[in-house]
């Protein structure tokens, strides 16, 4: 299971970047929002460093205008990647933008059904959000294994990024269950690192290297 971070704070992009694990990143207009910055502005500073797919989201709730907003996202760069609702006029948009090349991930999936039709449809990347299943009393890892199952017995190639990761266990959990990608808010990707048996065993060798006077 790959690595991408799921934010649109440009600084912590830059240091995850820096552990080399960096395969991709997601955003969505809620975290551009928190951001406090320009939408294509943002994008242009994360594609001039980032090489893996960088998602950005349309905002249209018809094909016409997601089709629109995507053609001009998706001239930034390369390697932006369309994120697309998980509607039917969504499904419109993907077929399109599958047609002339244009990579897509489809957001906001919460069914195993909606994930088999996105990706019929041409989905590069699917999004199922573990955390928000959880919220409502479902259980999200469950979502992960019945679509990687799917993709494995239909042999379809869509990638399944497990999204709204809230804790370390769910990354752990998606990577057993199938999940390709993993799209983990900062916080947690700090949280993943950190253990207090890797602090204390930090400091017991360097207290003993200490007293031996080395
Ligand atoms: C995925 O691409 C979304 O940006 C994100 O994971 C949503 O997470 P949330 O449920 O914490 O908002």
């Amino acid at each position: 299971m790959k690595f991408f971070i799921d934010t649109a704070i440009v600084d912590e992009i830059r240091e995850v970047h820096e552990l080399g694990l960096l395969a991709g990143v997601t955003t969505n207009p809620s975290l551009i929002a928190k951001s406090g910055r320009v939408f294509e502005e943002v994008l242009k500073e994360i594609v001039s460093f980032v090489e893996g797919p960088v998602s950005a989201e349309v905002i249209s709730r018809e094909a016409q205008g997601m089709i629109e907003e995507g053609e001009k996202l998706a001239q930034i760069a390369p390697n932006i990647t369309i994120k697309v609702p998980m509607t039917l006029e969504g499904l419109k948009a993907v077929h399109h933008f599958a047609k002339k090349g244009i990579k897509t991930n489809v957001t906001l999936i919460f069914s195993a059904n909606q994930a088999l039709m996105a990706a019929r449809s041409g989905a590069t990347f699917v999004s199922p959000f573990i955390g928000r299943l959880d919220d409502i009393g479902h259980d999200g890892m469950q979502l992960i294994q019945q679509v990687a199952e799917i993709y494995t017995i239909h042999d379809i190639k869509t990638e399944i990024i497990a999204a709204s990761v809230r804790h370390p266990v769910h990354v752990t959990q998606a990577a057993l269950a199938g999940a390709h990608i993993a799209t983990v808010p900062y916080k947690v990707l700090k949280q993943i690192v950190q253990h207090p048996l890797t602090d204390q065993g930090i400091e017991k060798f360097e207290a003993d290297w200490k007293k031996a006077n080395q």
